[in-house]
């Protein structure tokens, strides 16, 4: 099984907006088990479709609350924000249905590790935290 990098929420990540850690926090749970599945011996398809579907749902909730943040705050970066969001579900999409029929290849693992660690640790420390700074400006919570 492949060796995956592994992503944990730690103080870096704080955007200093309390609804948004918090979510990141069981996001980036979510994302940890789906990958400690990812790399276990004996895991069957159906709970590695489990852990996925489980971690999409939450991605989905997630950003939703982002999004509603930004648009009740009026913030001007909320449509690139949005797309942001749109190609990280987008992505995750395509992955899990290439390996829908076989189950995931090393490829295919290289690439969900890819979007679900360093993708969204960038997407957290830059998109993120700019947003949160300008949400708490009018948004106070
Ligand atoms: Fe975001």
């Amino acid at each position: 099984m492949a060796e995956l990098k592994r992503i944990q929420w730690d103080p870096s990540l704080a955007t200093g907006y309390s609804i948004v850690d918090t979510q990141h926090q069981v996001f980036i749970q979510r994302i940890d088990s789906f990958l400690d599945k990812c790399t276990r011996e004996g895991v069957s398809a159906k709970e590695l479709d489990d852990a996925f579907s489980f971690l999409f749902e939450y991605a989905e909730t997630h950003f939703s609350t982002e999004e509603d943040l930004m648009r009740r705050a009026g913030y001007s970066g909320h449509e690139t924000h949005t797309q942001n969001h749109k190609y990280l579900l987008d992505q995750l999409n395509r992955v899990h249905d290439e390996w829908q029929d076989e189950g995931p290849g090393m490829n295919q693992l290289l690439q969900m590790n890819y979007l679900l660690v360093d993708w969204l640790r960038n997407h957290i420390m830059q998109m993120d935290k700019k947003m949160a700074q300008s949400v708490r400006e009018s948004l106070p919570e």
